[in-house]
């Protein structure tokens, strides 16, 4: 199910923490990025804050500038963006700022929890999840019902920590302050836990007043049949890569792109490179690669079209190559039409053998546009 996308945001002081312990909520922004976040929210369709955040700081979490304001009702959006908070307990203040301020809330909760918040009398769609609080279920219930494309948090820890170690946060974008707390009981940005090894991926640094801002994508693809936020980034690439292809009348134009399990990138390819009129992208990308490279047995193929499970122009079909290469996952968006092979069937053949497909249709779009001059 297509999520929306997940922009963690947060301000650390250089010791790594959140806030302090005082009653009072510590400043770490500059006042030129209080409106670059202002700004941010204003380009989001929702925000959400952990319970933990409500009862510390009482926020109000809206777009403060009215012209920001004018112009998302300009353009058809609601005045603010929608609010939605997270709490297992549905242990919540009926008076705080957040639910008498901006537009329209949401709470998501567990079926004890909307009991607890119903009584309480919160001013907000109480949504239960079930006995527990599950992330995945939260985002397709944003996506799906509320219309929630991009999806702006705002904290606090134990949020943050939960969707970047689910792979579930699309980009992070954090404030360095020049300032340290030094107390050990404050709360930090991400706790301890399993986070993706390797690295992740640089995107920007800006220099705002006497902060830094630095936004990171992750890159650690997923694991087993669920999707990560990683996995979206990756498979968009390969749709890239599927409409460099020189064109051709009796192939398709894909994209293809082999990632390491901690996110390194091992190989990519795409249709007719370098010259081989019948070359396919899985195996342009495979051939790069050492076959006794350890990494491919935990690494993922991405693969505009899913692989091709028969063909005529070299002995082995592109799902047979990944299955020889040792490599048990895949991820692809468009699924083969008949135009040149009927019911060709690469991801049954994969999935039979015990490899994890997983299928984005959200990207098929995307890969096929490439190739319409073979489908219409
Ligand atoms: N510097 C910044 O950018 C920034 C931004 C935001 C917040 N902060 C700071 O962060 C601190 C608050 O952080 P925090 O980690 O204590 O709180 P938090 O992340 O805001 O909220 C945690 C609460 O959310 C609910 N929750 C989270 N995950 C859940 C799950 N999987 N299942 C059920 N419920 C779940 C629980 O609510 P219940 O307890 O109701 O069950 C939990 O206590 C404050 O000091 C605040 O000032 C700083």
């Amino acid at each position: 199910m297509p999520y929306p996308y997940v922009l963690l945001s947060a301000a650390v002081s250089l010791d790594g923490y959140l806030d302090d312990t005082t009653s009072e909520r510590l400043l770490l922004s500059s006042p030129a990025d209080f409106d670059r976040v202002d700004e941010v929210r204003a380009s989001v369709d929702a925000i959400l804050i952990g319970a933990g955040t409500i009862r510390a700081d009482n926020p109000r979490l809206l777009v403060n500038s009215a012209d920001r304001r004018h112009a998302r009702v300009a353009a058809g959006k609601a005045e603010y963006p929608l609010k939605v908070t997270v709490s297992g307990s549905g242990d919540l203040d009926p008076a705080a700022n957040f639910w008498h301020t901006g537009g329209d809330k949401v709470v998501y909760t567990t079926d004890k929890g909307a009991r607890r918040a119903d009584a309480l009398g919160i001013a907000a769609e109480v949504v239960p999840l079930g006995p527990d609080l599950n992330w995945r279920r939260l985002l397709e219930h944003l996506h799906d019902e509320r219309g929630v494309r991009r999806l702006m948090v705002e904290g606090g820890g134990t949020i943050h920590t939960q969707l970047l170690q689910q792979g579930l946060a699309d980009e992070v974008q954090l404030v360095l302050a020049p300032l340290l707390v030094g107390d050990p009981d404050a709360p930090r940005l991400f706790g301890p836990g399993a986070y993706q090894g390797g690295r992740l991926r640089l995107t920007e640094t800006r220099r705002i007043e006497d902060v830094v801002l630095m936004r990171y994508e992750p890159t650690a693809p997923g694991t087993g049949p669920l999707p990560s936020a990683a996995d979206r980034h990756w498979l968009a690439l390969a749709c890239e890569l599927a409409a460099a292809c020189p064109p051709s009348a009796t192939a398709f134009s894909v994209g293809a792109v082999i990632v390491a399990a901690d996110g390194t990138e091992l190989a990519r390819g795409h249709s007719r490179e370098a010259g081989d009129p019948v070359v396919h992208a899985e195996e342009a990308a495979l051939a790069k690669l050492d076959p006794a490279d350890p990494r491919l047995a935990t690494a993922t193929v991405y693969s505009s079209l899913e692989p091709c499970a028969r063909r005529a122009s070299r002995p082995k079909p592109c799902a047979r190559l990944i299955l020889d290469a040792g490599v048990r996952r895949v991820v692809t968006a468009w699924q083969e039409p008949d135009t040149f092979v009927t019911a060709a069937d690469g991801n049954g053949l994969l999935t039979a053998e015990g490899v994890d497909v997983v299928v984005l249709p959200e990207y098929a779009e995307r890969a096929r546009v490439p190739n319409l001059h073979l489908t219409g």
